[in-house]
């Protein structure tokens, strides 16, 4: 499997997670019926598909042209742009909505994004972080598991994640003198089953992470810790995944 298969794959599961939230926010709020619609580090467009779906116009931007590429083979249904997020190259008050979804946490000055995000959107337009986890506050049971959390922290930290973005993203919209703010946490129910896809790509991203880290002996050792407590049915790995939605009144 390529990286970029492997990622795409990763993004559809996040998605598959996160969806409840996003259908909830779209009841929330009003779009048109062919909204104009952007996504800021739209990936391999496993969200933004789902507007596409729905009839809207949809626009999707990322500054990593292997994963645009990546998208333009497997049928892409939206318009795909290779750019910064930082500068969007789009007038003014075009979009019903822009939204982002697990892109905040890695980026360096969020506000310039969100208000590039704000800059773009139409009056009474919606600008919409879907999912953006806050690693901070994360549970990992049973121990040492949670020395496990902490490896991955450090190593996400080092990638240039910002590990509290969960939190702060109402803020940042209120920052950008936004309207209507909504703010929430992901509710986590869970199945227990030992063995699930959902587990092993979960294990394969930490492992990901740790590689550039820690020595092999080491992740082998957890690795084994974290199987033997997943076929126990006791495995725990909450990451509190906050979203916050907010309308552009000025
Ligand atoms: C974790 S992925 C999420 C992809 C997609 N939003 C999803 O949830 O399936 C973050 C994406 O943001 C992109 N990205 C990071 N910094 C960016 C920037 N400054 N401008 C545009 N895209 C950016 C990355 O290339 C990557 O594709």
């Amino acid at each position: 499997m390529s990286d970029y298969q492997f990622w795409s794959l990763r993004y559809k599961q996040q998605a598959s997670w996160t969806i409840q939230t996003r259908n909830f926010i779209i009841n929330q709020i009003t779009l048109p019926p062919k909204a104009n619609i952007l996504e800021v580090g739209c990936g391999s467009s496993a969200v933004l598909d789902e507007f596409t779906e729905l009839g809207h116009i949809t626009f999707g931007l990322d500054n990593d042209l292997q994963i645009l590429n990546y998208s333009n083979q497997h049928l892409p249904k939206s318009r795909l742009i290779n750019s910064d997020g930082y500068f969007l190259p789009f007038k003014n008050n075009f979009f019903d909505l822009c939204f982002c979804h697990y892109l905040l946490l890695w980026i360096n000055d969020p506000l310039k994004i969100i208000k590039e995000m704000s800059r773009v959107s139409k009056k009474s337009g919606w600008i919409c972080c879907f999912a953006e986890p806050d690693y901070l506050s994360r549970i990992d049971y049973p121990s040492p598991l949670d020395k496990l959390g902490q490896m991955q922290n450090s190593s996400l930290s080092t990638q240039g994640v910002n590990l509290s973005t969960g939190r702060n993203i109402t803020n940042w919209l209120k920052e950008v003198s936004l309207s209507n703010i909504h703010w929430g946490i992901f509710g986590s129910h869970q199945k227990v089953a030992s063995n699930n896809f959902a587990a092993d790509t979960e294990w394969k991203t930490i492992q990901h992470d740790l590689e550039k880290l820690y020595p092999a002996e080491e992740i082998l050792k957890y690795k084994e810790i974290e199987q033997n407590a997943q076929n126990q049915g006791i495995r725990i790995l909450f990451i509190p995944t906050f979203y916050a939605y907010a309308q552009k009144v000025d």
